[in-house]
């Protein structure tokens, strides 16, 4: 039996930009799945997933045919969650040249759903990992990644940048552009999460961003105006020193840069009213900053703030279901002991 899990992550900077080829900077986050793998006898699949829906599933299948049997769950979440899951299998399968081997899958985490906090990423992340592993085929991280891309790529149907399954695979704050990866060093920076208890769904809000782009000239223009402020935070953090707090300064530019590209997303149309009422909340309570992180239509925002106050006035915001300090984690994908 083996257990691997990877963090979830907020977007500093750079989402939506990032599929048409513009620098992005995701941040991995202490929140994570947790994926136990044992291999099986036969070809079979059995999943159980106690987080991925409301009240979770168990779903047994004939991992040659990959048909999978009705269960008694709502099916639409079901088949979001086993497309992500599908998809990973294949992807470990390959890796280890073991096209038939089968698996009990279990999978456990603590990040909300399809909130902007790379949910998916972080479940196929984890499982590709662990499931390698547990055939004695492990493989590198950066490999992990590259597989966990391609399972995300396949399940949205092209519309899926390297961004989210990079940031979990390796952790930390990472910049993605096109298929350049790198990790780099930021100091710790106070993360304030605020969540709306729903979720956008990432492939529509994705293709109605391609629309508006190739429709109207000024979201061509978005795109590339969130470009550049990715740029330029990314030269603030270039120029900070990530061994010491962030200084009162770095934390007032890059707040500022991340107003601007939430200003940009709303103008892309992937904001809500339950997002900017707690971008605006935030920032009444004297958050640096605050924007939409993911895709967007709903779920989680992100905002700076080293006191406790953006919290409080979250919580105590309309729509605003949950919100939490959220630690920059260091850490991507991990063994851990069953
Ligand atoms: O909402 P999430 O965590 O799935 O993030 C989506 C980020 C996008 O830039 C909108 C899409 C992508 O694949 O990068």
């Amino acid at each position: 039996m083996t257990t691997s899990s990877a963090p979830g992550k907020v977007y500093l900077f750079g989402e939506h930009a990032v599929v048409y080829g513009e620098p992005a900077i995701p941040c991995a986050i202490e929140r994570r799945a947790r994926v136990t793998v044992e291999p099986r006898e036969d070809d079979h699949v059995r999943v159980e997933a106690r987080d991925l829906t409301l009240d979770g599933f168990t779903v047994e299948y004939d991992g040659s045919t990959g048909d999978r049997p009705d269960v008694a769950v709502p099916s639409s979440l079901v088949d979001a969650a086993m497309g992500y899951v599908d998809a990973a299998v294949r992807q470990a399968r390959a890796a280890a040249e073991s096209p038939k081997a089968g698996f009990n899958i279990t999978v456990e985490s603590d990040i909300p759903l399809g909130a902007g906090l790379g949910s998916s990423a972080a479940v196929v992340v984890a499982l590709i990992d662990a499931a390698t592993r547990s055939l004695d085929a492990p493989i590198e991280t950066r490999e992990v990644a590259n597989r966990a891309y391609r399972a995300e790529f396949e399940v949205q149907d092209g519309q899926a940048s390297r961004a989210d399954t990079f940031c979990s695979a390796m952790g930390g704050a990472v910049r993605v552009e096109g298929d350049d990866c790198q990790t780099i060093e930021t100091p710790r920076l106070p993360i304030v999460v605020g969540f709306d208890g729903g979720a956008g769904d990432t492939g529509t809000l994705v293709s109605g961003v391609r629309e508006l782009k190739n429709t109207y000239s000024f979201a061509a223009d978005t795109v590339s105006s969130i470009g550049d402020i990715v740029r330029r935070g990314e030269l603030l953090l270039a120029e900070s020193d990530p061994t010491a707090a962030p200084s009162e300064q770095l934390l007032t530019e890059l707040g500022e840069l991340m107003n601007f590209n939430h200003g940009l997303l709303s103008a892309l149309g992937v904001s809500s009213r339950s997002l900017d009422a707690m971008v605006w909340s935030a920032r009444d309570a004297g958050a640096y900053g605050a924007k939409l992180t993911g895709a967007g239509g709903g779920g989680c925002i992100v905002a700076l703030d080293s006191t406790p106050e953006t919290r409080t006035a979250l919580r105590f915001t309309p729509g605003c279901e949950d919100a939490f300090r959220a630690e920059l984690s260091m850490d991507g994908v991990r063994v851990e002991e069953p």
